[in-house]
């Protein structure tokens, strides 16, 4: 199997990414205020992607800087937030100690297949952030049983994408493939994508133990989407999607 990755046609993520964030607005505000951060803080977004949510978290007051490996996908970043964009890889990567947040969304820390990898990202990340700033991060963490597929459909005008994204196993233990379908309908014809990258697996334990070996605290657990609610008593042991609210030891 050939690895092909979908951040290469930016404009296909971008379709595919095109729902409301309101969601994810609301996630990240409420789990930096649960940690005394609001605007006009500076955040920095590792993996920003396209820069999603920057014009929205802006245009709420903070003050935001993002960073992403993908040359294409920075391409859409530069548009949407122009002068707050850098290119890094996540695994080495430096900034001064400037942010009083960070954040890290759907499953990008993932991206990082090795725990020297992760593990570089989470220093690189303290060391940009105040002593006790937070670093919201999204992730989904291995559950056993069969692989449940997630779907959705966006639509941006006329273009309309159906987006299947399903895991499947890799011969390494902590590594899974994940499967991406896109088929876009629009004016000037139809088309497919098929994307397959490799992710890493963090079992609960597994991060639990390498969060208590890194600069960052875990303080709150909340199960995706649960955000508004009561949080989880530590890491599910079940697995499943959660955001993670983590507080930086680093004494600066
Ligand atoms: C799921 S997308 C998330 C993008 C954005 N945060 C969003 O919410 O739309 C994952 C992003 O991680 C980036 N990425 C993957 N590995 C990376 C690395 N080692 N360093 C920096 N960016 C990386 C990809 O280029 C892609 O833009």
């Amino acid at each position: 199997m050939n690895s092909s990755s979908w951040y290469d046609e930016a404009h296909t993520y971008d379709l595919a990414f095109a729902f409301d964030p309101d969601r994810e607005i609301t996630m990240l505000t409420v789990a930096l205020a649960a940690a005394d951060v609001r605007p006009p803080a500076r955040l920095l977004e590792a993996m920003v992607g396209g820069a999603r949510l920057v014009p929205r978290l802006t245009s709420a007051g903070f003050d935001v800087f993002g960073f992403d490996m993908s040359q294409a996908m920075l391409g859409y970043a530069k548009q949407r937030a122009p002068g707050r964009v850098f290119r890094a890889d996540a695994a080495r990567f430096a900034t001064a100690r400037a942010f009083d947040g960070a954040y890290c969304l759907i499953d990008s820390f993932r991206y990082l297949l090795t725990e020297s990898a992760a593990s570089a990202c989470l220093t690189s990340i303290a060391a940009g952030l105040h002593p006790g700033a937070p670093l919201v991060l999204e992730l989904e963490l291995f559950s056993p049983g069969p692989p449940v597929p997630d779907t959705w459909t966006t639509q941006r005008g006329d273009a309309r994408a159906s987006v299947s994204v399903s895991s499947r196993a890799d011969p390494d233990d902590d590594l899974q493939w994940i499967d991406v379908v896109v088929n876009i309908n629009a004016p000037d014809g139809d088309r497919e994508l098929r994307s397959s990258q490799k992710q890493r697996i963090w079992r609960p334990d597994r991060l639990a133990a390498f969060l208590d070996a890194s600069p960052f605290t875990l303080e709150t657990t909340w199960r995706r989407t649960q955000e508004q609610g009561a949080p989880l008593d530590g890491l599910p042991r079940n697995g499943g999607p959660v955001t993670l609210l983590l507080r930086n030891g680093g004494d600066g």
